[in-house]
């Protein structure tokens, strides 16, 4: 875990907003290692260090996790159901952490998951101003003609306005459907399928094979995994970027 600044991570674990958490810090008020701090730029590291506030230890800080499931069709991507349909957290048990996925997969959707604790990486990945480069594999009725991926490319009008693929192309094609790869940078509820019936070729299946630079890889449905240290360093550069844009 890198250095900090202690305001940083005062707002992080929920004390203060980082402008109350630097009042704080210049009424010293906070301690680090039992050494009050006086300047605003002091680092620590909030897994290691003891950091006090008013004398008391800070808890509950949580280590950051970012996990990648691979969610199978018939799960919800919410934390809770009203209805008790089955969701992803069913598969994170053992995860203590309370997480959220990024972004939402359809009840009937397949393929990467995303889910996080960390509230901010959650709001920068899925969040449209952000435009996350999404990849999906799509299995449609029919096989679309060329003009018609052409059109996806351009835009096409759905009820809350225009969505654009960044790219779509025919992966494979049977007699009465087709698979294609799609990619496209929104997270609107259901904009694929919506998509894909504009062009007049309703979606059979859907799977999420990328999300940013994160890919599925070959983990089994169901199953989850940590993001590795190098992924993780991919997805914090994404969101520095998006998160000056
Ligand atoms: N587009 C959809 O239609 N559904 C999803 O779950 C994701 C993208």
């Amino acid at each position: 875990m890198a250095l900090e600044r202690i305001q940083k991570i005062l707002a992080k674990a929920g004390i203060a907003s980082r402008r109350e958490a630097e009042r704080m810090v210049t009424e010293g008020r906070v301690s680090v290692n039992g050494q009050v701090v006086e300047r605003l730029g002091v680092k620590a590291d909030p897994f290691k260090d003891h950091i006090k506030v008013d004398g008391k230890r800070l808890k509950h800080f949580e280590p950051k996790i970012i996990l990648l499931l691979n969610k199978p069709r018939g799960y919800l991507s919410t934390a809770k159901d009203p209805q008790g349909r089955p969701t992803v957290l069913d598969f994170l048990k053992n995860v203590k952490s309370r997480i959220y996925p990024v972004g939402r997969l359809d009840f009937d959707a397949e393929g990467l998951l995303l889910l996080t604790n960390d509230g901010d990486l959650a709001h920068h990945l899925s969040h449209p101003r952000f435009s996350v480069r999404k990849t999906y594999f799509v299995k449609v009725a029919g096989v679309p003609e060329e003009k018609k991926l052409i059109q996806l490319k351009r835009g096409v009008y759905l009820e809350d306005g225009e969505a654009k693929a960044v790219s779509c192309s025919l992966i494979r094609q049977k007699e009465k459907n087709s698979w294609l790869r799609i990619v496209v940078t929104e997270g609107r509820n259901h904009l694929v399928k919506r998509m894909f019936s504009a062009i007049g070729h309703p979606v059979l299946k859907l799977k999420r094979v990328e999300y940013g630079p994160i890919q599925l890889g070959d983990l089994p449905f169901g199953q989850f995994r940590s993001l590795t240290p190098d992924e993780i360093e991919k997805l914090r550069k994404l969101e520095a970027t998006k998160s000056k844009n």
